[in-house]
């Protein structure tokens, strides 16, 4: 497999009073060690913390400060304890005294090391800390290489909602090292895939089909067939933000299977399903929505239903109901005076968004979810 990097970049277009930005996203296997010279090339700062978890810090992390200290930078690693749980204020608390205590001021930069929780909770550190450190992005999990690591989204969760606490702060480069996906297990490895099945349904119908084709083998990583998907899905993400960096509109459609699939999480408390298996959900009872609310037909809705079953979800734990998932679908980011608002489908590879569904709708699809497994999908 040769090392050599793909470079796609992420543009936004000037504004009033502002000039335009663009990043790059580089690609490639077995390129951790290479992170060196981009830095250098992108004026990344000598004194860098690199922040990840702990189950990434002997993974990859170290590969990582190895690169940029023989690169003669100065970097240091700070680790924080794995899982959603942990994406809050306090482990941001935690990673500031840290970083205060290392003597860390604004000639110091952010590289995030790990999957979308290090990401989001890294780069909300750097939005932040002294009002603003340079960011980057390495993001070793398939999801945060498809989704979380592109568009500047970071923040933290609330007990009661998902990532309620945040900004918008895009990083000088994202550097994606497709060989990180070996150690993954299938458990991530079906989570970063409900993201890729989002990417399909939404605006790539075929995306979608190439994913329905090929889903079992895909769940074996096949480097090459992954390559391409991060590559197309990074596209795809890129065209959505450029045109709607801070989620006026457009970049909501982003968000489909995401107010289901949040409240779950936020139900359970982080810690019971992943993020893309709540997502899995999301898409699921969404899916069911669209065909009431949107007139998406039900052959393209038991398909997608169809396919998102085969990630095989753990079943939705019992302490959980219909009733409580539509409640908590109130402290979504995208309400407006009270009332809910999807991402919703009109056809595969068609998404619509800012649309408010009959409640009754949304409550029938919501309950669905507990007997999905049981009805396969019949609509
Ligand atoms: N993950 C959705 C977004 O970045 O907008």
């Amino acid at each position: 497999m040769d090392r050599s990097l793909s470079k796609l970049t992420v543009a936004f277009p000037a504004d009033e009073g502002s000039t335009s930005r663009s990043y790059p996203i580089y690609t490639g296997h077995g390129i951790l060690s290479m992170i060196g010279p981009v830095a250098s090339e992108l004026h990344i700062p000598e004194r860098i913390i690199i922040i990840t978890d702990a189950n990434i810090e002997n993974l990859y992390a170290g590969h990582v400060y190895s690169a940029l200290l023989n690169f003669g930078f100065r970097p240091e690693i700070i680790s924080i304890p794995a899982g959603e749980k942990h994406k809050t204020l306090d482990t941001v608390r935690f990673v500031y005294d840290k970083m205060h205590d290392a003597g860390c001021g604004r000639d110091t930069a952010v590289i995030a090391v790990g999957g979308g929780v290090v990401g989001d909770l890294a780069g909300f550190v750097a939005a932040t800390y002294h009002r603003g450190i340079p960011f980057v992005q390495v993001p070793t999990t398939l999801l945060a290489q498809v989704d979380s690591s592109v568009g500047g989204k970071v923040g933290v969760n609330l007990p009661y909602g998902k990532n309620l606490v945040g900004a918008f702060y895009q990083p000088r480069f994202v550097f994606i090292d497709t060989k990180t996906l070996i150690t993954l297990s299938q458990r991530e490895l079906r989570s970063g895939m409900a993201e890729v099945i989002k990417y399909g349904t939404i605006l790539d119908g075929e995306l979608f089909e190439m994913i329905a084709g090929v889903i079992d083998s895909l769940l074996i990583p096949d480097i090459n067939l992954y390559s391409d998907i991060i590559e197309r899905c990074c596209a795809l993400k890129a065209s959505v933000v450029e045109r709607d960096e801070r989620e006026s509109g457009y970049r909501e459609i982003l968000n489909f299977g995401h107010t289901v699939g949040h409240a779950i999480e936020a139900l359970t408390g982080y810690s019971t399903l992943t993020h893309g298996e709540a997502i899995t959900y999301g898409m699921m009872a969404e899916t069911h929505t669209s065909v009431n609310h949107c007139g998406l037909p039900k052959e393209e809705a038991h398909r997608l239903c169809s396919l998102l079953l085969r990630l095989s979800p753990p079943p939705l734990p019992d302490t959980i109901d219909d009733e409580q998932i539509y409640l908590a679908m109130f402290n979504d980011k995208k309400v407006r005076s009270g009332v809910l608002r999807f991402s919703l489908i009109n056809k595969i590879g068609d998404a619509a968004f800012g649309e408010s569904p009959e409640p009754h709708y949304v409550k029938q699809s919501v309950r669905k979810l507990f007997t999905i497994y049981k009805d396969e999908c019949e609509y």
